[in-house]
């Protein structure tokens, strides 16, 4: 993690230096807390300031009576249709630079698992549009690829749900209907349905998926990120699946990521190549000090290596 800072440290560094050179004007420079503003006047919510620990308020709202779901069968989960959207999607290609990429995410989160025990993963970062989506949707899918792991993905992003947009799937009922007591654990979970014109890669890589939308949280969001009943779901769903992967809000507007992060093994953050700041890095860092923060995941980086057409990796090899 130490080296990716060091690299955003330098890129921002180069950055600067890349602007004196270009003029003898002072640099402008946007402190991050008026970019935070900015975001959180978007989210039109109340600024969430840092919380310490040992200071966490306890969740504003109650834990709704638990339906014992009794013992989970993915086949019993409801199959719905998906139309995933390749585009936003590469994990799902054949082969690609994408493919590699995350690939490689991947073998270095299952060196990590080699250390220590992980199953959990919350992805998150300090802005909005850094990428998490993006990131964990893909990272969920390369997840699934491999050894015919099976995957839950959970969209825990109850304020801007999009992974039901990237799945081509309903977005209800979701977490917020299950955290708010309305639905139990398998009934916001789906599948995609098996359908004859699948291609290769839908029909080995899909049914290895279960899904979470986000359901509507809107202005509840916050106190729904705090109801225990999120961390009852990792566990009763942690022995069925190798891997849960959570998308998240941004933490430095809001602090829905924070709580969320709480029942998870670890957390991952994006950083945006060329955009986002090195202090908004520490910042999100720094929100998330209480969780197990996994390291950066450098987002949209141009001038990726092409290694994957060279040796020619495809599903069978995974
Ligand atoms: N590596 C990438 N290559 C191409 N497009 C990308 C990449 N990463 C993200 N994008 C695009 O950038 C946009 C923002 O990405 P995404 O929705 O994943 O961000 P986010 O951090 O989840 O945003 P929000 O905080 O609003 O939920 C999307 O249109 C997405 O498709
Ligand atoms: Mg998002």
């Amino acid at each position: 993690m130490s080296r990716i800072y060091e690299a955003l440290q330098k890129a921002e560094l180069d950055r600067k230096l890349d602007r004196s050179e270009r003029s003898d004007a002072p640099e402008s420079h946007i402190p991050v807390p008026s970019t935070a503003q900015a975001a959180v006047a978007e989210y039109e919510a109340p600024v969430a300031l840092p919380i310490e620990p040992e200071t966490r308020r306890e969740p504003v709202v109650a834990a709704a009576p638990r339906r014992s779901a009794g013992p989970l069968d993915l086949n019993g989960i409801p199959r719905r249709a998906w139309t995933p959207s390749y585009q936003q999607l590469p994990a799902l290609m054949e082969r690609g630079a994408a493919v590699e990429q995350f690939r490689s995410l991947r073998s270095r989160i299952h060196e990590l698992r080699d250390i220590s025990p992980l199953k959990s993963i919350l992805v998150s970062s300090g802005l909005p549009q850094e990428g998490k989506s993006f990131i964990a949707t893909n990272l969920a899918i390369s997840l699934a690829r491999h050894k015919n792991s099976k995957v839950l993905l959970i969209d825990g992003d109850m304020r801007r749900y999009t992974l039901h947009q990237l799945l081509g799937c309903d977005s209800h009922p979701g977490l917020a209907e299950y955290l708010g007591g309305k639905a139990n654990m398998v009934e916001v979970m789906q599948r995609a349905e098996e359908t004859k014109d699948m291609d290769k890669m839908r029909h080995t890589v899909l049914p290895n998926l279960t899904f979470i939308a986000g359901g509507n949280g809107g202005d509840k969001a916050a106190d729904l990120s705090g109801n225990p009943r999120f961390g009852e779901l990792i566990r009763d769903a942690s022995p069925y699946f190798d891997w849960i992967i959570v998308d998240s809000s941004p933490v430095i507007p809001v602090s829905d990521a924070v709580n969320l992060a709480r029942s998870c093994d670890g957390v991952l953050l994006v950083a945006r190549g060329g955009e986002t700041k090195y202090q908004v890095a520490q910042r999100a860092q720094s929100e998330l000090k209480a969780s197990n923060i996994l390291g950066f995941v450098l987002n949209a980086v141009e001038h990726q290596p092409h290694v994957g057409t060279y040796y020619g990796y495809d599903v069978e090899n995974e």
